[in-house]
């Protein structure tokens, strides 16, 4: 059984994590639209991954005798400056998403609520890989600079990067 202070915060990434298929599927359109298929594919995927992450604790809150909300959403960036400016925020984005977890482990732990500490841990490791990806990520269009060149194969290795993902099932 949850607590009412557990099933809130719990609640609380679950918009968190809601918001954040938003942000990754505007940020798939605005790719679309600009003809990088292959950024916007890996965005869409971004996007089904969060929603997967919102359904999973979705579930857990319900199994654990609480009751998971589902609430408004704020609205995404729909537009951006160029596709560094674009990767960046996803950066901030999971740093951001990050500190939400740890401030949750924190509260489980406080709370003595073992299982869903047990159940969080899964959460920690994905956003370790999260953010490692998205550095790869910026490393990767620093290098390039304005390199039109650079741009087209970058697109069209990230389609691989997603490619790969989906074969072995893991996050990149
Ligand atoms: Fe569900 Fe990208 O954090």
């Amino acid at each position: 059984m949850v607590s009412k202070n557990i099933e809130k915060a719990l609640n609380n990434q679950i918009r968190i994590e809601a918001e954040s298929a938003q942000i990754y599927l505007a940020m798939a359109c605005w790719a679309e639209v600009k003809g990088l298929e292959g950024i916007a594919g890996f965005m869409y995927a971004q996007s089904q991954e969060e929603r997967d992450h919102m359904l999973k604790l979705i579930k857990f809150v319900n199994e654990r005798g609480g009751h998971a909300q589902i609430s408004k959403l704020a609205e995404p960036n729909v537009s951006f400056k160029s596709f560094k400016e674009m990767f960046e925020e996803l950066y901030k984005h999971e740093v951001f998403v990050s500190e939400s977890i740890n401030e949750l482990v924190h509260i489980s732990l406080q709370e003595k609520d073992y299982a869903t500490h047990n159940f969080l841990q899964w959460y920690v490791a994905e956003q370790i890989e999260e953010e490692a990806m998205a550095r790869t990520i910026l490393d990767k269009i620093n290098l390039i600079g304005d390199d039109k060149g650079g741009l087209y194969l970058f697109d069209r290795d990230i389609v691989n990067l997603t490619v790969n993902t989906a074969a072995t099932g893991n996050m990149p």
